[in-house]
């Protein structure tokens, strides 16, 4: 699976729905879990492989890979944390990043199972970093104009590099 990188359309694109969760939906996912960690990432998103599928993986320190198809976010916490971000799709360059700290969760699992999760931490990160990509917005995207411009441009540069 190839990541396609800022500047693909594909990337800005609102996801649709799976509608059936079945072994191909499954085998996906798992091509999803081994190109994620082939490229060093904690989470990697449908459009980023150029699949505009409704669902996501991810896989923080110490935990087993998890997959998340058709998610809602149910619920965020008020209060609200900085964290450093990076992508995949955007390498080379990270940013803070101010967002809920505490989310819960819905989604359906590659079995087809569906299941509720609270999470904290790296994990509440990483949900709503892929959660956004399925609404085609990027972590640049939660930037000033002045911050996202001066990224952008240090990670045009190192692209070149
Ligand atoms: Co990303």
């Amino acid at each position: 699976m190839k990541i396609i990188t800022l500047g693909d359309d594909l990337l800005r694109k609102v996801t649709s729905s799976v509608e059936n969760i079945d072994a191909e939906t499954a085998d996906f996912a798992e091509k999803m879990i081994e190109t994620m960690i082939k490229g060093n990432g904690i989470g990697l998103a449908a459009p980023q492989v150029g699949d505009l599928r409704r669902m996501f993986v991810c896989q923080v320190p110490d935990k087993d890979p998890m997959v998340f198809i058709n998610p809602e976010i149910i619920g965020t916490s008020d209060s609200q944390v900085m964290f450093e971000e990076g992508c995949l799709s955007i390498p080379q360059v990270y940013s803070e990043v101010k967002r809920p700290e505490v989310i819960a969760v819905q989604a359906w699992n590659e079995k087809g199972k569906i299941f509720k999760l609270e999470a904290g931490g790296i994990l509440a990160r990483v949900i709503q970093h892929e959660f956004d990509h399925l609404n085609g917005v990027l972590f640049i995207d939660h930037l000033s104009d002045f911050k996202r411009n001066k990224l952008v441009k240090l990670y045009n540069k190192k692209i070149r590099a």
